[in-house]
């Protein structure tokens, strides 16, 4: 499946970042709408998928803290790769950037597709939205 990835802001592609998280967090996981909007989007940076036709398909976000989050593919598009690209766009921005290491809370169901990214665990389990989540770190040096 042909796909591009760009990165963006949350002022260019805020109604598209929106349908995404909507769809996957609120509707599919079933995530509550105050811990979906928590306020950090306008600073983060934003990564976008996009289908050979344009539609978005997939987004995540990086903090200037080092921190990944809301990472989320359409479940029609899952397994073709996505994920991992928009990992790996949000890596090289970080690298970029100056930053020695990324960090995420990973849904405890997705660690070893974080692990096949190059991310190591860290810490015990813990629950976030009802949902168990353990925090993950990748060394950039
Ligand atoms: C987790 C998620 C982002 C993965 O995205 P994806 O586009 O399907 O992943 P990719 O196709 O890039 O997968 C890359 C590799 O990880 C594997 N993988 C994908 N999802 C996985 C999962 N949930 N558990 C374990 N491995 C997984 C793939 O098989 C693939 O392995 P390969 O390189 O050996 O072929 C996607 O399933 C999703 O959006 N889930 C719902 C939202 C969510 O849970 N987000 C994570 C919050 S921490």
């Amino acid at each position: 499946m042909a796909f591009s990835i760009i990165e963006t802001s949350w002022d260019q592609h805020q109604t598209d970042l929106r349908a995404l998280r909507e769809r996957v967090f609120i509707g599919e996981q079933g995530v509550p709408e105050e811990l979906e909007w928590d306020g950090a989007d306008p600073a983060a940076r934003h990564f976008l998928a996009r289908d050979g036709e344009q539609r978005p398909i997939g987004c995540l976000r990086l903090l200037g803290s080092g921190q990944i989050s809301r990472l989320c593919v359409l479940e029609t598009h899952r397994n073709t790769g996505v994920g991992r690209s928009l990992l790996i766009a949000a890596e090289e921005t970080a690298r970029g950037a100056g930053m020695n290491e990324i960090f995420l809370y990973a849904q405890t169901h997705a660690t070893s597709f974080y692990e096949s990214a190059g991310f190591s665990a860290s810490g015990g389990v813990f629950m976030d939205a009802h949902i168990p989540h353990r925090q993950m770190f990748k060394l950039l040096v």
